[in-house]
């Protein structure tokens, strides 16, 4: 009998909504194991930086650290931003740079019952994008120039960065339930090496790691041609691996073809950190009308479930909220909210859960 320490960071805009639904369905799975859970608040983004000055209080870093792991809702709010005209209330380089969490784990799933505006079967939609969440253009966050008639921001890539995440996407590969449509494990390097030099080095990093694993077949795609094969050949992907702000464009792409943004959860995992959160946004155009869908946050829960060990609850989380889209209970309209609304979606999954 144990007990879990999660930090909790329910976010900005949809983010409390979304947060209770997953912190109620990580109690309803863990409970009747006679696991016990303590959730640490903490106060941070966008709204947090407003009242404070800071978007991620000092001392937290270090408490997130210390705990088993974190449940982190959407943060942001178009409106607190930097004098450069960034926004200022996003956690994405200190939680991600804070805690070297390197790999963002990004599964795209079609569920059953779930409309998708291609004619893909659900089997056809089965995979994972591995995108490198510490440098890139990213890492020119804040360092950037920009004056009256220009503005540049600079994409670095390191040998140690690309290596270790592609390590993780091939171990992730070997690990991975659910082979492409025709069984062979994959991962395919998604760049544009064909026309920058940054990329073309994350591409030969890339073979050296795809050499020491032969079992996994090793294949390389430009991001334009990839984005395409996204929507049109689905099945045949597995596992991709890819820079940062490729990473960022192609997974909101995959999104789209299974149901919206709302459906798709990730994992940002260190060597020693982890956190989770839905690959969305804070949704400022439906805060606080209860319409969001809570599957991204509620699978962002199973992959934490996960993390900490509870395989088996996890795959119940999973199965809850698959049976909740094939029996009905949960539909999606045209722009992926639940018709019943964020209450009813999440009731439909702890339902679900307590009968198994
Ligand atoms: P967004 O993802 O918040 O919204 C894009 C569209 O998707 C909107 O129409 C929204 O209503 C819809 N949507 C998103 N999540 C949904 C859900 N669960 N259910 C139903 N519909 C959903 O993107 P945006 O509008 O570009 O960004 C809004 C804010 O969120 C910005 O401040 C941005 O910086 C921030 N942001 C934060 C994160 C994060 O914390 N990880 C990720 C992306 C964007
Ligand atoms: C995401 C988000 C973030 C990103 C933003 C909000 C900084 O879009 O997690 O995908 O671009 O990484
Ligand atoms: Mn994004």
């Amino acid at each position: 009998d144990r007990t879990f320490h999660i930090g909790v960071i329910e976010g900005d805009g949809i983010g409390p909504e979304l947060t209770a639904a997953a912190t109620a369905v990580l109690e309803a799975a863990l409970r009747p194991r006679g696991v016990r859970l303590e959730f640490h608040l903490e106060d941070a983004g966008a709204a947090a930086h407003r009242r404070t000055g800071t978007a991620l209080p000092d001392g937290a870093l270090e408490r997130i650290r210390d705990y088993d792991a974190l449940i982190k809702g959407p943060v942001g709010l178009p409106d607190v931003r930097h004098p450069d005209g960034t926004e200022a209330g996003l956690l994405g380089g200190l939680l991600r740079g804070g805690l070297d969490a390197y790999a963002n784990v990004r599964p795209m799933r079609l569920l059953p019952g779930v409309s998708a505006p291609t004619t893909h079967r659900p089997e056809d939609i089965d995979y994972v994008i591995v995108r490198e969440n510490t440098e890139g253009l990213y890492l020119s966050r804040g360092r950037g120039v920009r004056n009256e008639r220009a503005a540049s921001d600079q994409l670095l890539l390191t040998r140690k960065g690309v290596e270790r995440v592609v390590r993780r996407a091939f171990a992730l590969a070997r690990g991975r339930n659910g082979a492409p449509a025709d069984g062979v494990r994959r991962v395919t390097c998604v760049d544009k090496a064909n026309v920058l030099r940054s990329f073309a080095f994350f591409r030969d990093v890339f073979d050296e790691v795809a050499a020491s694993h032969p079992d996994v077949e090793a294949e390389h795609l430009h991001a334009d041609a990839a984005a395409a094969a996204l929507v049109a050949h689905p099945a045949r992907f597995d596992v991709l691996v890819m820079e940062n702000l490729l990473g960022d464009i192609l997974s909101d792409l995959g999104a789209a073809t299974v149901g919206g943004l709302g459906m798709c959860p990730s994992a940002n995992l260190g060597d020693t950190a982890a956190y989770f959160e839905p690959i969305h946004g804070s949704a400022p155009d439906i805060a606080g009308t209860g319409a969001a869908n809570p599957t991204s946050q509620i699978l962002s829960a199973a992959m934490l479930l996960e993390h900490i060990g509870h395989v088996d609850e996890a795959g119940a989380v999973r199965a809850a909220v698959a049976g909740a889209y094939a029996s009905g209970a949960v539909a999606l309209d045209d722009r992926g909210r639940p018709k019943g609304g964020t209450a009813a979606a999440t009731a439909a999954v702890l339902d679900g859960l307590g009968r198994m």
